[in-house]
């Protein structure tokens, strides 16, 4: 047997029933989640932002794949979903596609992240990776594209990691990108599959989170959250690591992402049971062109 497998970790049809009962996106239903979108239009709640939105939708694009959803019924968000999906489709399986045309941030990308995560898990150079460490032993890696923070962070000091990417062309990729890892045993299972499906089958020291969360609606994060944190082995951390804005959500239908304020964030922490432990601004004003970047650090 091959030391990472492709699967898909789907949640069950009870399960997603559930939550189809009713259909609301956003945590602030009392009108102080104003925001904008990327046609210049202002909204004074997300939801009334989505709900426009997947009203003018189109029903389906003529090339999109089929839904992700295991529902035969059709649900409003599948559009908003099938926006990601096509958009993700265009993109090159490159470090350029993953970071939006600015690959030289991989790089401090990646040395902030480390210093910020082995702070956290009290571990230098020295020690990462040896059996002196509980804490070290497996991650996954949520929204990981084709394996660039795989490769570049969590393999460094985790023993083995896993990854889960709702693009099957990037999996395909990744599996490439991270053949060394893999035949070195450090690579686990590769999941391809939309994060609101998405199931845990393992428990884990480190789940690390970077830039996908943008791409879910509140209900569906706040679920994924509270499974993530169903999934953390005791004394594990969940890190997310996003962009967001100073106040308000931007959110913009060329990708079917919403970017959120901190409080925005805090409050689906909050909506998840998460406890707070640390935070910290990332690649500060690194480059004028992108959003201000914060990783959290939750239990
Ligand atoms: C901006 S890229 C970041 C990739 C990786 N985290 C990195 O920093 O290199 C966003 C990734 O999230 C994936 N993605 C977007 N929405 C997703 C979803 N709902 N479930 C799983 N993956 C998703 C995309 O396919 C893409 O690979």
């Amino acid at each position: 047997m091959p030391p990472s497998k492709t699967r898909r970790g789907r949640r069950s049809g009870k399960d997603r029933a559930q939550e189809n009962a009713s259909e609301t996106t956003c945590v602030w239903l009392d009108g102080h989640c104003r925001g904008t979108d990327n046609r210049g239009k202002s909204f004074s709640t997300l939801d009334s932002w989505w709900k426009r939105y997947t009203k003018n939708a189109p029903a389906k694009c003529a090339n999109a794949k089929p839904s992700s959803s295991t529902s035969k019924e059709k649900k409003p968000s599948d559009d908003w979903y099938s926006v990601c999906e096509r958009y993700w489709e265009r993109v090159e399986a490159t470090n350029n596609g993953m970071l939006g045309g600015f690959p030289d941030i991989s790089s401090i990308d990646l040395a902030s992240s480390y210093k910020f995560l082995t702070s956290l898990l009290k571990v230098n150079d020295a020690t990462v990776g040896t059996e002196s460490n509980r804490h070290n032993k497996r991650a996954i890696d949520v929204g990981a594209g084709i394996g660039r923070i795989t490769s570049g962070l969590l393999a460094k000091i985790f023993d083995q990691t896993d990854l889960v990417e709702q693009s099957q062309s990037f999996v395909d990729r990744a599996r490439l990108e991270l053949k060394q890892l893999i035949n070195a045993g450090k690579i686990g299972s590769i999941y391809c599959s939309n994060l609101r499906d998405f199931s845990f089958e393992h428990s884990y020291d480190l789940i690390w989170i970077q830039w996908v969360l943008m791409y879910l609606l509140d209900i569906d994060l706040i679920s994924f959250l509270k499974r993530a944190k169903q999934a953390l082995e005791s004394g594990g951390m969940i890190v997310i690591k996003e962009n967001h804005t100073h106040s308000g959500f931007y959110a913009d239908t060329e990708d079917g992402s919403v970017i959120r304020s901190d409080d925005h964030f805090k409050l689906l922490f909050k909506a998840a049971g998460l406890n707070l432990v640390a935070e910290e601004t990332q690649l500060n004003n690194f480059l004028d062109q992108l959003f201000p970047i914060k990783a959290y650090a939750l239990n």
